[in-house]
C-alpha cells in the first residue's frame, strides 16, 4: 500500500523537494497542456497532484485518466513549486508531481454532485449520508460533538463522578412518549422496552452507593418527531445523592461554564437567571422562553373590564383574558401587512387581535374611540412609542400559550432575535401533575417519581392543580436544554403519587415493585438532571436542524434512507419470535 507519510494539509512550501505520499479522495480533476491535475482531499485539507506523461508510465497515465472523482487513491511524488498558486489553499503555492499511483477503491459514477450545498432533498442526502460527512464544514460539528463530550466528561470525572452503563434491553419506565418494544426470543410473548432514559437504574445506582454517576445514554422515545426531537437520542445523564436542588444547579453552572470557556472560547455568567414556571407562563406564554428578546405578555384584563367596546367588555365577563403584546417599530407597519399578521395569527388558533398604533403617544385605530384614558395609561406604561399593540381577546387556560407563539413567531419574522448571545436560565418550581385532557386523568408533568414540594404534600389528593414538584428545566435561548428533580426516596410517599395518578396498588408494585422494594432497603436522598446532548450541540454549532448534529439520523417519519431501517423481517424470524403481523386494515 501506498501509505501516507504526510496529510494534505501539511504538503507546503517547507516539503520543497521532499518524496512525499498523500492518500485521499480525488476531487476534482482537469487536463491542462497534456498534464492532468487532481485535486486530493484528505480530512485536513486538499492538495494538487499533477500528472506528467514524461514522468509517470504510460500505463499510470491511462489509469489516472478512468480514475473517476471520489475515488480513493494513495500518490507518491515529489513537491514542487507551483506555475498559477492558489491563495485560497494553504498548500496553493505547490503541487506533487506524481511518480507513482494506486487506486485504491475506484468510484462509480455518482448518483449526487458531491459538492453541491443546493441538494434540498433530505432523504437523498440521508441515502448518501457519507457525502455529506465527507464535507469539512459537516465534520466540524462533529469535531465540536467530540470536545463538548470530552469537556464535559473530563469535568464530571474531576468532580468524582463514576461513569456506567445501564441496560438498553429493559422494562418500560414512562417518561410520557410510547416505547420501542423488542420481543424476546428465549421468552415467548414477552417484550423488553429500549430505555426513554435510565431514569429508574440511575436512582438504584443511588440505592447502591454510587453517590454520583453519569452516563452518555442512548434513549429511545416512539413520540411524533419534530425539528428538536429524534427518535433515538442521547443524553448525558447524572444523579448525585446526599443532594439538594442548589447542589445540581450549581453543579450545571459550572459544567456549562467549562464547556463555554474551553470549547467556545467564551466566559458566560454564572449563576444563570432563575424564574419560576407561573412567571415564565405568565411574563412569556412558554416555560422554555427565549430571553434573548422582550416583548413580553401583559394581562390588561383588569383595566379593560369596564371596556366602551362591547367586544372587549363581554369577553372579560365571559372570564376570558386581554392579552396584549406591543411590537416594537410596529406602528410603521401597512395595513395589509397587520392584516397578514392577522391572518397568520389564525392559524395559530388565535381569533386575530385588536390592532391599535401608538404614534407620539396618540392612538391609531379605529378603535380608538373605545380606549378610555385609563386603559390608555395602562397601555403605555408598558408599550414603547411607535410600536404596534395586538389585544388578543383569549381563553384563559390556553390564551397565554397561544400568545407565547406568537410572541417567538414575531420575533422570528422581524429580526428581533440578537446573534451571538446565549441566554441561559432556570425554571424551577413546575406544577407536578398535568391533566392529561384526552384521557381526561392527571398525570406527572416530569415523572412520577419526582419529589413533590414538601409545603404542597396535603394537597396530593385534593387539589393536584396546585402541587408543585421540585423540579427543574434549563433552557438555553428559548430551548429545553435539559430537565431534572430531586427524587422520591421514601417508598410510602412513592406509593401515595402513584396513586395520585391513579395508578392502581397493584399495577404499581407490578410495574414499579423493584424500585419501591429498593427504596425500602436503604436509599438515600438524591436527585439529578439530564441534558439533551444533540441539543447542546445543535445550538453551539449553530447547525439548521437537530439531525445536522446526528451521524446517523432518521427522518421525520422515524426511517433511516441510507439502511432502509425499519423494515420487514422474515416469516422464520417472525416464527421464531412467535410473532405474527396482522394486515393493516385487520
Ligand atoms: P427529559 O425527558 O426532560 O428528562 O429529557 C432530558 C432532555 O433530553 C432531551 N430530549 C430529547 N432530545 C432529542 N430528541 C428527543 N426526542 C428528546 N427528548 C428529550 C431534552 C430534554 O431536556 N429522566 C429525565 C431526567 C431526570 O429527571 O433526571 C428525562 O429523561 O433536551
Amino acid at each position: 500500500m501506498l501509505k501516507r507519510t504526510v496529510v494534505c494539509r501539511d504538503v507546503t512550501e517547507e516539503k520543497l523537494s521532499e518524496k512525499v505520499v498523500v492518500n485521499g479522495w480525488v476531487q476534482g480533476k482537469r487536463n491542462l497542456g497534456g498534464l492532468l491535475f487532481f485535486d486530493i482531499r484528505d480530512r485536513s485539507g486538499i492538495v494538487q497532484v499533477v500528472f506528467d506523461p514524461d514522468k509517470v508510465s504510460e500505463e499510470k497515465f491511462k489509469l489516472a485518466r478512468s480514475v473517476k472523482t471520489e475515488s480513493v487513491v494513495g500518490i507518491s511524488g515529489t513537491v514542487q513549486k507551483r506555475v498559477s498558486e492558489n491563495p485560497n489553499l494553504k498548500t496553493g503555492k505547490v503541487e506533487i508531481i506524481v511518480e507513482d499511483m494506486e487506486i485504491f477503491s475506484m468510484s462509480e459514477d455518482l448518483p449526487f454532485n458531491p459538492f453541491s450545498d443546493q441538494e434540498t432533498d433530505e432523504t437523498v442526502r440521508l441515502k448518501y449520508r457519507y457525502r455529506d460527512l465527507r464535507k469539512p464544514e459537516v465534520r466540524k460539528v462533529f469535531e465540536l460533538r467530540a470536545k463538548i463530550a470530552n469537556s464535559i466528561r473530563q469535568f464530571l470525572i474531576s468532580e468524582g463522578f463514576i461513569e456506567t452503563e445501564t441496560p438498553y434491553l429493559t422494562k418500560s419506565t414512562p417518561e410520557g412518549a410510547r416505547d420501542f418494544l423488542v420481543p424476546s426470543r428465549l421468552n415467548r410473548g414477552k417484550f423488553y422496552a429500549l430505555p426513554q432514559s435510565p431514569q429508574l437504574f440511575k436512582q438504584i445506582l443511588m440505592v447502591g452507593g454510587f453517590e454520583k454517576y453519569f452516563q452518555f445514554a442512548r434513549c429511545f422515545r416512539d413520540e411524533d418527531l419534530r425539528q428538536d426531537r429524534q427518535p433515538e437520542f442521547t443524553q448525558i445523564d447524572m444523579e448525585m445523592s446526599f443532594v439538594e436542588q442548589e447542589d445540581i444547579l450549581s453543579l450545571t453552572e459550572r459544567m456549562f461554564k467549562k464547556v463555554f470557556s474551553e470549547v467556545m472560547g467564551e466566559e458566560i455568567k454564572i449563576p444563570f437567571e432563575r424564574m419560576r414556571y407561573s412567571e415564565a407562563m405568565r411574563r412569556f406564554g412558554s416555560d422554555k422562553p427565549d430571553l434573548r428578546y422582550g416583548m413580553e405578555i401583559h394581562d390588561l384584563t383588569e383595566s379593560f373590564k369596564n371596556s366602551a367596546s362591547n367586544l372587549i367588555r363581554k369577553n372579560v365577563e365571559n372570564g376570558n383574558k386581554v392579552l396584549a403584546l406591543f411590537l416594537e417599530g410596529g406602528a410603521e407597519l401597512s395595513r395589509k401587512e397587520v392584516e397578514n399578521l392577522k391572518e397568520r395569527v389564525k392559524q395559530e388558533g388565535l381569533e386575530g387581535f385588536i390592532d391599535i398604533k401608538i404614534k407620539n403617544y396618540e392612538l391609531k385605530s379605529s378603535f380608538a374611540k373605545f380606549i378610555s384614558e385609563e386603559e390608555k395609561r395602562a397601555m403605555f406604561s408598558v408599550a414603547n412609542d411607535n410600536s404596534l399593540a395586538m389585544l388578543f381577546l383569549t381563553d384563559p387556560k390556553k390564551g397565554f400559550e397561544l400568545v407565547g407563539r406568537v410572541r417567538m413567531i414575531l420575533a422570528k419574522k422581524f429580526g428581533l432575535i440578537p446573534k451571538n448571545v446565549w441566554k441561559f436560565l432556570w425554571i424551577t418550581d413546575f406544577p407536578f401533575f398535568s391533566f392529561n385532557e384526552e384521557e381526561g386523568r392527571y398525570e406527572a408533568e416530569h415523572h412520577p417519581f419526582t419529589m413533590p414540594n414538601p409545603e404542597d404534600l396535603e394537597k396530593l389528593e385534593t387539589d393536584k392543580d396546585n402541587v408543585r414538584a421540585i423540579a427543574y428545566d434549563l433552557v438555553l435561548n428559548g430551548n429545553e436544554l435539559g430537565g431534572g428533580s430531586i427524587r422520591i426516596h421514601n417508598p410510602e410517599l412513592q406509593k401515595r403519587v402513584f396513586k395520585a395518578i391513579g395508578l392502581s396498588e397493584e399495577d404499581a408494585e407490578k410495574k414499579f415493585g423493584f424500585l419501591l422494594k429498593a427504596l425500602k432497603l436503604g436509599a438515600p436522598p438524591h436527585g439529578g438532571i439530564a441534558f439533551g446532548f444533540d441539543r447542546i450541540v445543535w445550538l453551539l454549532s449553530g447547525a439548521n436542524s437537530l439531525r445536522d448534529v446526528i451521524a446517523f439520523p432518521k427522518t421525520t417519519s422515524g426511517i433511516s434512507p441510507l439502511t432502509d431501517a425499519p423494515s420487514e423481517v422474515s416469516e422464520s424470524q417472525l416464527e421464531e419470535l412467535g410473532i405474527e403481523v396482522k394486515k393493516k386494515n385487520e
